[in-house]
């Protein structure tokens, strides 16, 4: 079971520490937990949280190593800090910067080159499934990535269900879940609105290994919360 928190862009350097000191001290172990700060709060996030077995990693990354690409950070320079992995071709990228199947697979296969830890998210739109047209939009998205590895894992976030309280039922999430690893033998986390009310029925799904968590992620209480859901019993 693997519990990510995609920050998104929220919580600078201060707000990381305050966060990282709480869940050090937390009751948070059984459980594989990832935390993914804006860049700016990376470094000070790994330093806190280094000796625990709370991973640090990043919410995106250029596939080139170092070059003319104003903006862009490159896996070296998240290895050089001591990130230990990252997000990549999140909806948030799709929808509004322009991230495409193809960028988001250049990325991950330079993240999963590089050492790092790689979560590849996929979803369908409201419309794609309105559309009848979910298993398609799965397939080329989750085909896209290429091959499996032992550093990638793939999220399943339903972009219907990201920040707007509407999650999938479990029963849609093991299915979408199921079709994923048919087509990739990976871990598959899923994403969208989960929260502590919700986590532990999502998590029971066999295909279900662990959640990307946006919104809940943020306060220490409602992510340690969820963290105790996929806790093992
Ligand atoms: P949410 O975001 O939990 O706020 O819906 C999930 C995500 O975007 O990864």
């Amino acid at each position: 079971m693997l519990i990510a928190g995609n920050w998104k862009m929220y919580k600078g350097p201060a707000e990381t520490a305050e966060f990282c000191e709480a869940l050090r001290d937390s009751d948070v172990d059984d459980v594989d937990v990832v935390v993914c700060p804006p860049y700016v709060s990376l470094a000070t996030a790994v330093q806190l949280l280094a000796g625990t077995e709370i991973g640090v990693a990043a919410q995106n990354v250029h596939w080139e190593e170092a070059g003319a690409y104003t903006g862009e950070i490159s896996a070296r320079m998240l290895r050089e800090l001591g990130v230990y992995g990252t997000i990549v071709g999140h909806s948030e990228r799709r929808q509004y910067f322009g991230e495409t199947d193809e960028t988001t697979a250049k990325r991950a296969r330079a993240a999963l080159d590089a050492g790092l830890f790689v979560i590849a998210c996929v979803g369908e739109t409201e419309q794609e499934r309105e559309g009848g047209e979910t298993e398609a939009v799965l397939r080329r998205q989750v085909t896209a990535l290429g091959a499996a590895d032992e550093n990638l894992v793939v999220a399943y976030e339903p972009v219907w269900a990201i920040g707007t309280g509407k999650t999938a039922t479990p029963e849609l999430a093991q299915e979408a879940h199921a079709l994923i690893k048919s087509l990739l033998d990976v871990p598959v986390l899923y994403g969208g609105s989960v929260k502590p009310d919700n986590a532990a029925e999502l998590l029971a799904q066999p295909d279900v290994d662990g959640a990307l968590v946006g919104g809940a992620s943020l306060e220490i209480e409602s992510f340690t919360e969820i963290c105790r859901a996929a806790t093992p019993s």
